[in-house]
């Protein structure tokens, strides 16, 4: 916090140094109107355009927060790095390395694409987030047993009990059509051996968990933490596991737009249609933050504007 204090003290001056700090990247962001909401389901496009909000949980559990920090949206393809932790804890790394590859696809993230092993090119995109989902589901069968299970660690990772925004979920359920092409295509492929109606209601399932950027901060710090959750000091998942999550999340999480936020951002992330992203900065901190309108990859205008400020003024840039 002393190091946070004595970067942001030379850059606004003010009673709260890191809140005034994080209210003039929010000014500097909320400058323009590019973007659009998601509408491939109506509620998504219900949102308020103009929510921003930021928070940052540090090592020591202390999270900061502005703006609509205490908004609700929808975690949506966030979700994507845990699911795959639990896949990775449940099945072990042969088992998931065998079906699902760690390479970047340079594809849109709900592109039908598998690399010459037929399987999904990284857990980030749709396909590889379906089948880890599917994963948990040969452990647990039963969707509603298997969704309690990933309630559970999400909310472990989070600090706070989540919950499902029904309506959402119900939409994602009827809409789904492009999923439920994905996950037939990996069956036919004989990667997905779950049932593919349940594969598909668990990953809506965990697409339609209801969070705030101050949850998103946390969850990040606990993976900034080698999966020790930074306000309750728990254990939420294995360091070895961690250390896989973040170099996927580092290559693949920003989709095709993941080069550019690389080398400018420079910092493992992950963002969903929500408008949500979440980053990582190793052994220091999880950002949080959420404005609703999205670039032509799915990812947050503002949020990436925001993340690519804090990363330069606050030399956060892993290299
Ligand atoms: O259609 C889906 O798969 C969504 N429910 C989640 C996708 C998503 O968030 C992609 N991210 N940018």
């Amino acid at each position: 916090r002393a190091v946070l204090d004595e970067r942001m003290s030379s850059l606004v001056a003010g009673p709260s140094l890191v809140e005034s700090y994080l209210e003039h990247i929010r000014n500097t962001c909320l400058v323009g109107t590019d973007g659009d909401l998601a509408d491939y389901i109506p509620e998504l496009a219900r949102v308020d355009p103009t929510k921003f909000g930021l928070s940052l949980a540090l090592h020591d559990g202390y999270v900061y927060s502005i703006a609509d920090a205490d908004i609700g949206f929808t975690i949506q393809s966030v979700s994507k790095p845990l699911t795959y932790a639990l896949a990775l804890t449940h099945k072990g790394f042969d088992q998931v390395d065998d079906r699902i590859g760690v390479e970047p696809s340079g594809e849109a993230f709900n592109e039908i694409s598998v690399d010459s092993k037929r399987r999904p090119r990284n857990p980030m995109i749709n396909a590889g987030a379906i089948l880890s989902a599917s994963m948990l589901l040969e452990v647990e069968p039963d969707v509603d047993l298997a969704f309690a299970e990933l309630l559970e660690f999400y909310s472990a990772c989070a600090g706070r009990q989540l919950a499902l925004d029904s309506e959402v979920y119900e939409s994602e359920m009827r809409s789904g059509a492009r999923n439920r092409a994905i996950a037939y295509m990996l069956q036919s492929f004989g990667v997905l051996h779950a049932s593919v109606e349940a594969s598909i209601d668990l990953y809506f399932r965990q697409c339609s968990l209801v969070v705030t950027t101050d949850d998103l901060a946390v969850i990040g710090g606990t993976l900034a933490n080698g999966g020790v959750n930074p306000r309750t000091g728990r254990r939420a998942v294995g360091q070895a596991v961690v250390q896989r999550v973040l170099s996927v999340m580092t290559t693949c999480g920003m989709y095709d737009g993941a080069g550019d936020w690389v080398t400018t951002v420079g910092l493992p992330a992950k963002s969903g249609v929500g408008g949500g992203i979440m980053a990582v900065l190793p052994g220091q901190l999880g950002i949080g933050v959420y404005s609703p309108l999205l670039d032509e990859h799915g990812n947050s205008v503002r949020g990436v504007a925001a993340c690519k400020r804090l990363s330069a003024d606050l030399g956060l840039h892993m290299f």
